[in-house]
């Protein structure tokens, strides 16, 4: 069968700028969370690799260009870090970083790739985390000034725009589930960073639309749909909590501008509600976007919980339900994640559903794989199972389109094997594989194949 996708589909991949630039406490960067916490803490990166050996791109950005240009790129999408262009979150501006970020993005257009600019992938400079980060409301106006100077040096030429990356993820990471700093506990201080990091965006938003510029602004969530293990009204309701939280907490305000009355319930009930002043509710209202990335790798399957929670456990998500492993369920083995394809589906087609059917994009979905050099044959990686992982989602994708979805492309996660947080190199996810001794990148078996992919506007199967 052919399936062919629809005019100006965007064929690309996505990485951020504190996974692949390196120069991290040189060019006049400021440090970020992740620097600080390295210096900290080694050890909570796996082998101890810290984002000073993220891939060279800050070096090797015009060849890696080329790179993506080879490959069928369109479009690309990385980030722009906040504490290198503003070193120290707020005040003066790196005049190299200014500098840098106009010449990715210049020699992306000359390459034919456009360039799609996120403006926070988990990277809070560390004199904004100082004062307290999203918990204080000081750094939610330094962010917005931040982002319009962003507009300002660079919206002639950037017509996508993305105000942040999973914006869930540090509040997960950093406040509930200890994997990113400032590692808290804490449901409140979580709730309150969530509901302060969409103020940012809304204000963001705003500062974006009073500079009239003729792109679109939009925002990138990790949609992962909720899946109850039966019927059973207490699995259904696990399922819809998680739904609440996980999901809708940064959708319902980004494509409808207000957040769902259930959830707000939910914490009121709990006693987790962030302070809610005056004007905020007007801001969120007005944050609505025009673009939403969906960034899907896997789904989540719950049930309701079969053990009381423990009286003395600091308040979780995990009150609600249990994580379900379903009995035949599709694995990626080198990563441990489950694999379901039409996952891609039910979210295009709740967006379509019940929220306006609003522009979007897969803006990430990859295959992470431990170890990959065991596929290398004659000096290339053989990664026929990331061809498959990436069909299987595109035939998904290409039913939710025939229906009516209005989805605009697919970018992978991610171009050449990047580090990624904690876990550094362990999983490899690129097009191309880097060759951390000599930062040499080979073209994997996958990058061939959506080079063609790409040049057909589709494919055979
Ligand atoms: C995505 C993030 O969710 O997962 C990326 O946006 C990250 O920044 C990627 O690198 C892969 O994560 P991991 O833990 O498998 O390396």
């Amino acid at each position: 069968m052919k399936y062919q996708f629809p005019q100006n589909f965007y064929w690309g991949s996505a990485a951020s700028a504190t996974q692949t630039e390196g120069e991290a406490f040189q060019a006049g960067k400021g440090t970020n969370i992740w620097d600080h916490w390295y210096q900290q803490e080694p050890n909570r990166f796996h082998n101890g690799v810290s984002a000073t050996e993220a891939s060279t791109f800050y070096r090797n950005y015009q060849s890696d260009i080329q790179l993506m240009k080879d490959i069928g790129h369109n479009s690309f999408r990385t980030s722009i870090s906040w504490s290198r262009l503003i070193p120290n979150g707020v005040g003066e501006v790196n005049r190299e970083a200014v500098e840098f970020y106009s010449n990715v993005i210049d020699e992306q257009i000359k390459q034919g790739v456009q360039p799609f600019i996120c403006l926070f992938h988990f990277d809070m400079p560390m004199a904004m985390q100082e004062i307290g980060g999203f918990e204080n409301r000081e750094v939610l106006d330094a962010y917005a000034n931040f982002a319009e100077t962003c507009f300002k040096l660079y919206g002639d030429r950037v017509k996508h725009w993305f105000t942040f990356n999973e914006p869930i993820v540090p509040v997960e990471g950093g406040y509930l589930y200890d994997f990113h700093y400032p590692n808290v506990v804490d449901f409140k201080r979580a709730s309150t960073v969530a509901f302060h990091t969409m103020l940012a965006h809304a204000k963001a938003v705003e500062k974006y639309r009073a500079l009239d510029q003729d792109g679109q602004i939009g925002i990138i969530l990790n949609l992962t749909p909720s899946y109850p293990r039966s019927q059973n009204p207490a699995d259904l309701k696990a399922a819809n909590i998680c739904d609440l939280m996980f999901n809708r907490s940064f959708l319902d305000p980004a494509v409808k501008g207000e957040y769902p009355q259930e959830l707000v319930e939910l914490l009121k009930q709990h006693d987790q509600m962030p302070v809610v002043e005056v004007g905020d509710c007007e801001l969120i209202a007005k944050g609505k976007i025009d673009l939403l990335g969906v960034n899907y790798y896997q789904p989540r399957r719950v049930k309701a919980r079969e053990n009381a929670v423990h009286p003395e456990a600091p308040f979780m998500p995990e009150h609600f339900f249990d994580y379900y492993e379903m009995p035949g369920r599709k694995m990626n083995p080198h990563r441990g994640w489950e694999i379901y394809e039409k996952g891609v589906y039910d979210i295009l087609t709740n967006l379509k559903d019940n929220y306006g059917n609003v522009p979007c994009y897969i803006s990430e979905n990859g295959m992470g794989v431990e170890g990959e050099e065991k596929f290398l044959v004659d000096g290339q990686i053989q990664d026929d199972y990331r061809i498959d992982f990436i069909k299987g989602h595109l035939k998904w994708l290409h039913k939710g389109i025939e229906e009516g979805a209005n989805c605009l492309g697919y970018h992978l996660w991610t171009f050449i094997d990047n580090w990624s947080w904690c876990n550094a190199y362990k999983n490899r996810y690129g097009f191309y594989q880097l060759d951390l001794k000599t930062q040499k990148r080979s073209v994997k078996k996958s990058g061939e194949w959506y080079a063609g992919v790409s040049k057909a506007n589709g494919f055979e199967d």
